[in-house]
Order: structure tokens, then C-alpha cells, then sequence
């Protein structure tokens, strides 16, 4: 029996290998929003990790719409000539389409690294005042954050734009807006963080009123080509939050709007709600999607072994499948999955001679 995971995708009209996606992951390693050496090592890394497609991490729009000091941004020249060329070393040295997810952190901004302790900044660390669709903290601890007004929605739609124009400028092959883990276009949706009494808050068209136009203007600075897509919220994990109902509503709203893809994550719209514990938690919530939508779809959440990716594919659940930590644990997962599945990778010249044909011994490995 032929991989099901090992199958082509067409996504617009790019080509991906597999259907295997290294889930963006922030590494909180930029300088001034720039990508550094551990982002060449990191992603140069992952380029090979068998993936057919690796999503760069959080990018944010706007200095200040960065979660921590230390997050990735798109919003300068600078930034622009750092990531370029950390993409021409992943097209050198590796196997995997690119893409990138853009983002603004909205209530979640001014955050310490993880490994600082995650909380809001610190007076004397820097602080910025962050923005929401309304005044209400991200959780016990953290800064309240300010109304969004309507001059401020207008300068981060544009600068979703424009970072979209950067990304495509520097030649990413797909291109994703961050609308899940309670950020800013995510705390709009969810009428947990949105308690607005304007065009923008109430119904959830009206909720979606900002993200859809961010998204209107991001799609139209991206050839129609080139995916771009979002990820998405498919629930809130939480009593009156949003639920998989909505998720099939925004995935169709978005569809509307011109997005090619969506991919199915959860949670994370404020401190106190945690995500469920079991494998592949997102995974009927994203087959409900894709069959309710009717546009490609990817999920995460959980997805640790190639089997489970496996099904999550042969069962006709979802188009793609994310894989986080387990690509960090493994950064040849895909090698790895390829080899447990009966199917190969495309492997760069120098490694070559661990692939099947030249290592025979690896079918004895374990993993
Ligand atoms: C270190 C780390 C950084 C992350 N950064 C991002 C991010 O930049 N954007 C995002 O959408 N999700 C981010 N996530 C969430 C992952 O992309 C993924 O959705 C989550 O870890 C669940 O998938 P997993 O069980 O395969 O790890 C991050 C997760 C980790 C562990």
C-alpha cells in the first residue's frame, strides 16, 4: 500500500512534495525584528527535515505588533535584507517550499522571551502599549491593552500589505495570515476578547469585518499564483468562545475573500484556557472544514507520529498536516516518516547515502 502522506499537493500554483508542513514556529532570535544566524541554521535545518513545505514563523507586521523583542518582523528594509537571505540559503541548501505566516501580536505584544518568563514586559525592559478590539487583558498580570481605533485598524491592514509585498518581493511560495492563538486578527474574531459596539464587534460577520479586510488587502498584494491562506481557530476551547461552527463560517468567509488554504489550529485567546490533551485534537474540526468549505486544508495540534499523519490524510481529514515539536525533537522527521511509510524524500547530494538504496542497515534503525 502506497503513502498517502507522501502524495503530491497543488496549492494555486505551487507544487508541494508532500503533504507533510513544518508548523511555524517563533524562536524569539531576531534582532529589531531581523532574522539572525540561528534563523539560518534553524530553518537551513528544517529545509531538509523531509517536509514538502516550511512555514517561517511569526512575522510580524509592525515593530510594535511583535509578541517579544526578540520576534521576527517584516517591517523595514532591514528586516526585508535579513530574511532574503535567509531564504536564498534555504534554496541552496534545501529541499522544501517556503512560506511564511504573518502576524501582529495585538494584546499578547510586549511579552517577555518564554525563557524570560512569558509575561508582559517589565517597565525599564522596553515596554510598548499594545492594542485589541477591546480593553481587556490577555490575562491576570498583563498589561491592559488600548481600544484599537480606527486610524490604528488602517495602519495595520496596510501594513499587513505591505508585508505581504515584502514576502513576496523576497519570493516566498506561499504566503498565511495568523488568525488563531489569540493575536490581534484572532481577538477580533472571538467575541471572548471582542466586546465591540461598532460595525467591528457583536455578530460574527461583524467580528470578521477587520480580519477580512486585512486579508482583501494582504490577497491583493499576493499574485494570485501564490497560496495564501491563514490559520485559523477552530476553537476556543472555552463556554460562549468560538466553536467549530464558526470555524466553518470563517473558513467560507475567507474562502470569499480569495484565500487558497486554511489550516485548522485552536486555542490560546486568553491566559487562563488551556488546549485538550489528546493526539490530534484539531483533526475533526478541520475534516468538518474541508468538507463544509471546500477549500484546501491543513491541521496541526498533537500529530507526533507518521502513522497518525497518515491517516489524518488516508481518512480524507485534511489536505496537509502541521508538525511542531515533534519536527523540532527530529529535524528529519520526514526522512524518518518516509522511511516508516514504505516512501522516500527528496534528500540533498550529501546526504544521499543514507537514503534506502545506499544504506540498507537504516531499515534496522529505529525511528
Ligand atoms: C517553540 C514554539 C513556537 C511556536 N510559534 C508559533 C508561531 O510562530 N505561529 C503559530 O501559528 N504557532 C506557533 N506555535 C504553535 C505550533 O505551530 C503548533 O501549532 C503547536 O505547537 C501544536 O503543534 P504540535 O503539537 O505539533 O507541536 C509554536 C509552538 C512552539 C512549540
Amino acid at each position: 500500500m502506497s503513502s498517502k502522506l507522501f502524495t503530491p499537493l497543488r496549492i494555486a500554483g505551487l507544487d508541494v512534495a508532500n503533504r507533510i508542513v513544518v508548523s511555524p514556529m517563533c524562536q524569539y532570535s531576531a534582532n529589531d525584528g531581523c532574522a539572525s544566524d540561528w534563523h539560518m541554521t534553524h530553518l537551513g535545518m528544517l529545509a531538509n527535515s523531509g517536509a514538502g513545505l516550511l512555514v517561517v514563523e511569526a512575522t510580524h507586521v509592525e515593530r510594535h505588533g511583535r509578541i517579544t523583542h526578540g520576534c521576527l518582523g517584516l517591517y523595514s528594509d532591514a528586516c526585508e535584507a535579513a530574511l532574503a537571505r535567509v531564504v536564498a540559503h534555504c534554496r541552496r541548501i534545501g529541499t522544501a517550499k517556503l512560506a511564511i505566516q504573518l502576524a501582529h501580536s495585538g494584546r499578547k505584544g510586549s511579552a517577555q522571551r518564554p525563557w524570560e518568563g512569558g509575561g508582559s514586559l517589565k517597565a525599564g525592559d522596553d515596554p510598548w502599549e499594545t492594542i485589541a478590539p477591546s480593553a481587556i487583558p490577555f490575562g491576570e498580570g498583563w498589561a491592559m491593552p488600548r481600544e484599537a481605533t480606527a486610524q490604528d485598524m488602517a495602519r495595520v491592514r496596510d501594513a499587513f500589505a505591505e508585508a505581504a509585498r515584502r514576502a513576496v518581493r523576497i519570493g516566498f511560495d506561499a504566503i498565511e495570515l495568523h488568525l488563531a492563538h489569540g493575536y490581534l486578527l484572532h481577538s477580533f474574531v472571538s467575541p471572548l476578547s471582542n466586546r465591540r459596539r461598532d460595525a467591528y464587534g457583536g455578530s460574527l460577520e461583524n467580528r470578521m469585518r477587520y480580519p477580512l479586510e486585512v486579508a482583501r488587502a494582504a490577497r491583493a498584494a499576493v499574485p494570485a499564483t501564490t497560496p495564501f491562506g491563514a490559520r485559523i481557530t477552530g476553537s476556543d476551547w472555552s463556554e460562549g468562545g468560538l466553536t467549530a461552527d464558526d470555524a466553518v463560517a470563517c473558513a467560507r468567509m475567507l474562502k470569499a475573500a480569495g484565500l487558497d488554504y486554511v489550516d485548522v489550529s485552536s486555542g490560546g485567546v486568553s491566559a487562563d484556557i488551556r488546549n485538550p490533551a489528546t493526539p490530534g485534537y484539531n483533526v475533526g474540526i478541520a475534516e468538518r472544514v474541508k468538507r463544509e468549505a471546500g477549500l484546501v486544508t491543513r491541521t496541526v495540534g498533537s500529530i507526533v507520529t507518521p502513522e497518525q499523519s497518515e491517516a489524518v490524510i488516508a481518512d480524507g481529514n485534511a489536505d496537509c498536516v502541521a508538525i511542531g515539536r515533534a519536527m523540532l525533537d527530529d529535524p528529519h522527521w520526514g526522512w524518518h516518516a518516509a522511511r516508516a511509510l514504505g516512501a522516500e524524500v527528496e534528500r540533498p547530494l550529501q546526504y544521499k547515502r543514507v537514503g534506502p538504496a545506499l544504506w540498507a542497515a537504516a531499515a534496522k534503525k529505529a525511528g
